[in-house]
């Protein structure tokens, strides 16, 4: 296993605020971060593949610790291509550690191999999420303070805001 390599995967629908605090605090801890970007969509999604995957790559472009890549298929294939490397997930409440708890003993099933590491949301981001941010942004609401400023971009061209 790589241990220095953190893989943080998501569907990034978009990505927020909360989740770039995620990557810069793990830069930090781990001095390198994968972003994975999964190219399944969820249901609702309001970005294609392609349009998330080029957010969170330009909201990276100038950080040399951070990579960002796209992750296709099953989780523990792509650690499998990798050859290891610890999964990364952030937890901002109770709710979402039965859900994280639930895809790590998943993915340790899978893969003994891989070890999932929780990283506590910032206080500040505690709310935020990529549903919230579609809600508000489909009915005309203010998103500027949850997204970095590219991401706010498309999504004020999406919804057609202002
Ligand atoms: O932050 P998200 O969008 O809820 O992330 C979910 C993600 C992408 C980590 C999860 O759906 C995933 O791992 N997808 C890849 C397919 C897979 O391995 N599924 C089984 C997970 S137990």
């Amino acid at each position: 296993m790589s241990k220095n390599v953190v893989i943080y995967p998501g569907h990034f629908d978009p990505f927020t605020l909360g989740h770039l605090n995620i990557v810069q605090r793990a830069c930090r801890v781990f001095g390198r971060v994968v972003v994975a970007v999964a190219e399944e969509s969820p249901k609702k999604a309001m970005f294609s593949t392609e349009e998330r995957f080029s957010m969170v790559q330009e909201i990276f472009q100038t950080n040399e610790s951070v990579e960002v890549e796209l992750l296709q298929g099953l989780l523990v294939d792509y650690f499998k291509e990798r050859e290891g490397g610890i999964l990364l997930r952030g937890i901002r409440t109770v709710s979402d550690f039965e859900y994280e708890y639930q895809m790590a003993l998943a993915n340790k099933t899978l893969d003994p191999r891989v070890e999932t590491v929780f990283m506590m949301t910032d206080g500040a981001y505690s709310y935020l999420s990529s549903s919230v941010i579609k809600e508000i942004a489909r009915l005309g609401g203010d998103v500027r303070q949850m997204v970095p400023a590219n991401v706010l971009k498309q999504v004020e061209k999406k919804y057609g805001i202002k």
